[in-house]
């Protein structure tokens, strides 16, 4: 099924910005046009490269473009703040003039609040936290809608950001919890990954066969998951018990695990997240 998206604005793609921009050149997504900003033209050519072939994407550098905001704004019913959480309130004031009134500005900015865009812009904001996995189109982002915002707007900001993954809607004041679980989420996996690598390392495998090893099988695992969720509900706790003989080998590492009360140690780690979020809004 086709997907249509009105005219789109990115103003910086680098990291989280590309990505959605990938998800957005993806075969199903129709645009009616994407201007992409950013400061430098290394990056801008970066971004004409990567997009080359795509008709109605246009890559523009404000450092040999001065017009290049004003030109990505003209007509764009949908404006992606990608830049750096620092800069998004500058940017606002800057484009304040130039915003198209019916522009919808959704910002990807961690720690910038809706209070704070709708006090700098009179246009209808969104404050979503995408995660990395967006880069691979298995991304997870959520999204909380501004006091003006309606659900004509929100459905449009869901179809943006179904590009490159699953959405969650959530009220604001969910944003920082949902960070500490999808958006911290990839490194928690990366640091499972490193450390059975190690583990698999003291057991004699050498780098390349334990990486197989865990890589795979961090994979395989999340591929039979989707596979079995999707089909029959199956959830992973009772993937777990068809993997676990009764007085096998795997049902005694997994004892040792569950001894280590490791749901305790993520209720610890994401409460840790969930603290360093408040002391980030505080300017600390
Ligand atoms: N990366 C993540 O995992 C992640 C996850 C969730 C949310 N976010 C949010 O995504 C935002 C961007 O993070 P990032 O990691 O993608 O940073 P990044 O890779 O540094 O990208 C920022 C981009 O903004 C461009 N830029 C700077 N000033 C600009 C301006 N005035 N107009 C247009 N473009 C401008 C930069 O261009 P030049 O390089 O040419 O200077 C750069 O390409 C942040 O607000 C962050 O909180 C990131």
């Amino acid at each position: 099924m086709t997907v249509l998206l009105p005219q789109i604005a990115i103003l910086g793609a680098g990291s989280m910005g590309g990505a959605i921009l990938s998800g957005l050149l993806s075969p199903e997504v129709e645009t009616a046009g994407i201007t992409v900003t950013n400061r430098t033209e290394a990056k801008a050519a970066g971004v004409r490269m990567s997009t080359a072939g795509h008709a109605g994407v246009v890559s523009l550098a404000l450092e040999s473009d001065p017009d290049a905001t004003t030109t990505a704004l003209h007509g764009a019913k949908l404006v992606l703040l990608g830049v750096k959480p620092a800069m998004v309130p500058k940017l606002l004031r800057d484009i304040r003039d130039t915003l198209p009134p019916d522009a919808i500005v959704v910002s990807v900015a961690a720690g910038v609040t809706i209070a704070t865009m709708e006090a700098l812009v009179p246009n209808v904001v969104f404050r979503a936290m995408p995660n990395t996995p967006s880069l691979v189109g298995l991304g997870v982002t959520g999204v909380a809608a501004g006091s003006r915002a309606s659900d004509e707007h929100a459905a449009l900001v869901r179809t943006l950001f179904e590009t490159v993954g699953a959405v969650i809607e959530l009220p604001e004041s969910q944003i920082d919890a949902l960070s500490t679980i999808s958006g911290s989420g990839p490194a928690y996996v990366f640091l499972l990954i490193e450390q059975l690598t190690a583990t698999a390392r003291k057991l004699g495998f050498d780098e390349e066969q334990s990486r197989i090893m865990v890589e795979q099988t961090f994979r395989g695992a999340s591929e039979l998951l989707a596979r079995e969720r999707q089909q029959s509900d199956v959830d992973p706790a009772e993937l777990r018990r068809r993997v676990t003989s009764p007085k096998g080998t795997t049902e005694r590492a997994i004892g040792v695990l569950q001894s280590a009360d490791l749901s305790e140690l993520f209720d610890r780690a994401t409460a840790a997240a969930l603290v360093r979020a408040g002391e980030m809004a505080c300017g600390e």
